[in-house]
C-alpha cells in the first residue's frame, strides 16, 4: 500500500505543476495567475474538488505521443462560492497554450453536464491558443461540444466567462453565448481573427489590444460586460456577480438579512433631478440613494452609458436595474443602448430577478446613422424584452417619458405590475415645443407675433402634459408618489409582488427580432 500511496502522490504532485516551473515562471512575469491559483481565489477555501486531474490527450501525431501533461490543460471540477455549490473550469495557459484537444473539451463538457444536472452555476476561467493545432479537427469538434452544452444550458443555470489570456477565433463563441463576459485589462484579448489576417485582408495595422482588447470590448463592441484591471478583481468581481443571482431557473436569488435602517424615507431623493427639465443629473445618484447602502454592481457600465443597467438589493432582495441615463446624450434610447438593456433584462428574467426601471428617457434617438443600422429592429428587442418578462417589474418616472419610449420603458401596458411617478414626471407623446409646432403650426403662422405665439402654445401644452396626472387618471400610473417616499414604497411593492406567478402562452419559443 505505502508504494501505491507514493505513486498517487507523485501522479498528484506532477499534475499540479502543470507545464512546470520555467512556464509557471513565464506566466507569472506576464502578470497572470496560474490555472489553480485563480480557483483557489474564485472559491471558498478548501471546498474545490477536482474532477478528471490525471486525463491525458490521445493524440499520437507531430510527436505528442512523447508530450503528456496530466490534466491535459485544464482544471475543472466543483466547489462553493460564498458557501453556493459552482463548478468550474480554468484553463492551463502552462501546458501547450491552454489549447483545447479532444481530452480537454471533454473534461469541460463534463463538468456542464453535471452543473445542468444539478442546477449550479458555471464559471469558465479561459486563457488558451485556441484548438490544439496537433489534434485538427477532433479539436474542433471539441469546441462545437461545447457550444451546444452553452446554448442548451443558457437560461437554465447561469454562464460566467472570465478571459484571462488569449481567446481567438471560433473560441470567442463560447463565451459569447454565456451571460456575462469578464475581460482582464491589458493580458486578455478576444478577436475571431487576429491582427495579422486583419492586415492581410484589409490592410488595417492594429494590435491586439487595441483590435480586442478588455478596453475595446468595453466601450465599442459591448462584448464584454466587466473590464477588470487585475485577475484579482476580475474574480472578485464574479463572487460578487454571483450573490446577486439563483443557482438556476427554478430557484430564486438569496435573500440577505435585512434589519430596517429605521427610516426608509431618504431626503436625498428630493434633491437629485434639477428643476429645469432640460438639465442633466446622474440617474446613479438616485439609484444608489434609494437601494440597499453599496448594494449597486452596476454591468456593461463603459458601454452605451445613456443607459445604466446593474444589480441591487433592496430590502434584502436582489433585483435589477435598468435606469436611463439622463447625464449622457439624455439618456435618449439608441441600438446600443436597446440592445444593452434588452440583454439584461432578459437575464433577469430568465433567472427570477425582480426588475426596477427608473424613466426618464426623451424617446428614440433620430438620425440616419440609427435608422440605417436598424433603430427599428434593435429598439424592439428591449420592448420585446420587457413584455416578455414575468418577474415581478415595477417603474419609477422621475422625469420624461415621452413618445414610444413612454411604452417601452416598462409601461403598465406591456405588463410592469407597480408604476409610480415622481410629480416631476412628464408623460405626453412629445417635447411641448415639437408638439405645438405640429399641433398649432396653422394659428402660429397666423399670428402677428409667431414667436410670442409659439412660446404661448408651448407653455400650454407643458401645463396640460408635463406632469403625471393625466396618466395616473387614467390608472397607467398606480400613485404620484414624493421623492422622498420612494424606497418604501419600493420595498412594500417587491415584497407585495413576492409570490407572483405569470405565464407566457405555451410555444416552442420565442422569435425575437434579431
Ligand atoms: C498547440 C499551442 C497552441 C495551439 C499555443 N501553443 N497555441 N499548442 N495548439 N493552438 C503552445 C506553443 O507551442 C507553446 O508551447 C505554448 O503553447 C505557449 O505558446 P507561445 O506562442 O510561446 O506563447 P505566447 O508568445 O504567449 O503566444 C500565445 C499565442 C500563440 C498568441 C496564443 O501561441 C498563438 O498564436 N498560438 C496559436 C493560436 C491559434 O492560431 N490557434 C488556433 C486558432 S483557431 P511550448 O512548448 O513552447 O511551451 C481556433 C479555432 C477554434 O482556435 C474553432 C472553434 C470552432
Amino acid at each position: 500500500m505505502e508504494k501505491k500511496l507514493q505513486k498517487l502522490e507523485e501522479l498528484n504532485r506532477i499534475a499540479e505543476q502543470g507545464g512546470g516551473e520555467k512556464r509557471v515562471a513565464a506566466q507569472h512575469k506576464k502578470g497572470k495567475l496560474t490555472a489553480r491559483e485563480r480557483i483557489e481565489l474564485l472559491v471558498d477555501e478548501g471546498t474545490f474538488h477536482e474532477i478528471g486531474k490525471f486525463v491525458r490527450h490521445r493524440e499520437t501525431a507531430f510527436g505528442l505521443d512523447q508530450e503528456h501533461y496530466l490534466g491535459d490543460g485544464v482544471v475543472t471540477g466543483y466547489g462553493k462560492v460564498n458557501g453556493r455549490l459552482t463548478y468550474v473550469f480554468s484553463q492551463d495557459f502552462t501546458v501547450f497554450g491552454g489549447s483545447l484537444s479532444e481530452s480537454h473539451a471533454e473534461k469541460i463538457c463534463k463538468i456542464m453536464d453535471l452543473a445542468m444536472k444539478n442546477g449550479a452555476p458555471v464559471i469558465g476561467l479561459n486563457d488558451s491558443g485556441g484548438a490544439r493545432i496537433q489534434e485538427g479537427v477532433k479539436s474542433l469538434g471539441g469546441y462545437a461540444d461545447i457550444f451546444y452544452r452553452n446554448t442548451k444550458a443558457s437560461g437554465v443555470v447561469p454562464q460566467i466567462s472570465a478571459i484571462m489570456g488569449p481567446c481567438a477565433g471560433g473560441a470567442v463563441y463560447s463565451p459569447a453565448i454565456t451571460d456575462f463576459i469578464m475581460m482582464v485589462e491589458n493580458t486578455s484579448y478576444m478577436f475571431v481573427t487576429g491582427p495579422n489576417v486583419v492586415k492581410t485582408v484589409t490592410h488595417e495595422e492594429v494590435t491586439a489590444e487595441e483590435l480586442g482588447g478588455a478596453s475595446t470590448h468595453s466601450t465599442k463592441s459591448g462584448v464584454t460586460h466587466f473590464s477588470c484591471a487585475n485577475e484579482v478583481v476580475c474574480i472578485n468581481n464574479i463572487r460578487q456577480l454571483l450573490s446577486y443571482i439563483p443557482q438556476n431557473c427554478e430557484d430564486t436569488a438569496p435573500v440577505y438579512p435585512y434589519e430596517g435602517q429605521g427610516s426608509e424615507v431618504r431626503e436625498g431623493l428630493m434633491n437629485i433631478v434639477p428643476d429645469n427639465p432640460n438639465q442633466p443629473y446622474d440617474m446613479r445618484d438616485i439609484i444608489k440613494e434609494t437601494v440597499d447602502e453599496d448594494s449597486f454592481f452596476e454591468v456593461h457600465k463603459d458601454y452605451a452609458e445613456n443607459i445604466v443597467v446593474g444589480f441591487a438589493r433592496i430590502g434584502g432582495r436582489s433585483i435589477g436595474i435598468v435606469g436611463n441615463q439622463p447625464a449622457v446624450l439624455a439618456g435618449v434610447l439608441d441600438i446600443k443602448a436597446s440592445k444593452k438593456a434588452a440583454r439584461f433584462v432578459r437575464f433577469c428574467d430568465a433567472f427570477n430577478v425582480p426588475l426596477l426601471v427608473f424613466e426618464d428617457v426623451p424617446g428614440f434617438l433620430p438620425g440616419t446613422d440609427q435608422e440605417w443600422n436598424g433603430i427599428i429592429s434593435e429598439g424592439a428587442k428591449l420592448l420585446y424584452a420587457f413584455c416578455e418578462a414575468t418577474v415581478p417589474r415595477v417603474t419609477v418616472i422621475t422625469r420624461k417619458a415621452y413618445g414610444g419610449a413612454y411604452d417601452v420603458m416598462n409601461s403598465k401596458h406591456i405588463g410592469a405590475d407597480m408604476n409610480f411617478a415622481w410629480p416631476s414626471a412628464e408623460i405626453a407623446v412629445m417635447g411641448a415645443k415639437g408638439a405645438s409646432e405640429i399641433i398649432f403650426r396653422k394659428e402660429i403662422q397666423a399670428a402677428e407675433d409667431s414667436d410670442a405665439k409659439l412660446q404661448e402654445k408651448v407653455d400650454e401644452y407643458t401645463e396640460t402634459f408635463a406632469n403625471p396626472y393625466r396618466a395616473a387618471y387614467r390608472g397607467f400610473i398606480d400613485e404620484v408618489i414624493r421623492p422622498e417616499q420612494t424606497r418604501e414604497r419600493l420595498i412594500s411593492a417587491f415584497e407585495m409582488l413576492e409570490n407572483k406567478v405569470d405565464q407566457m402562452p405555451k410555444k416552442k419559443h420565442s422569435n425575437l427580432p434579431l
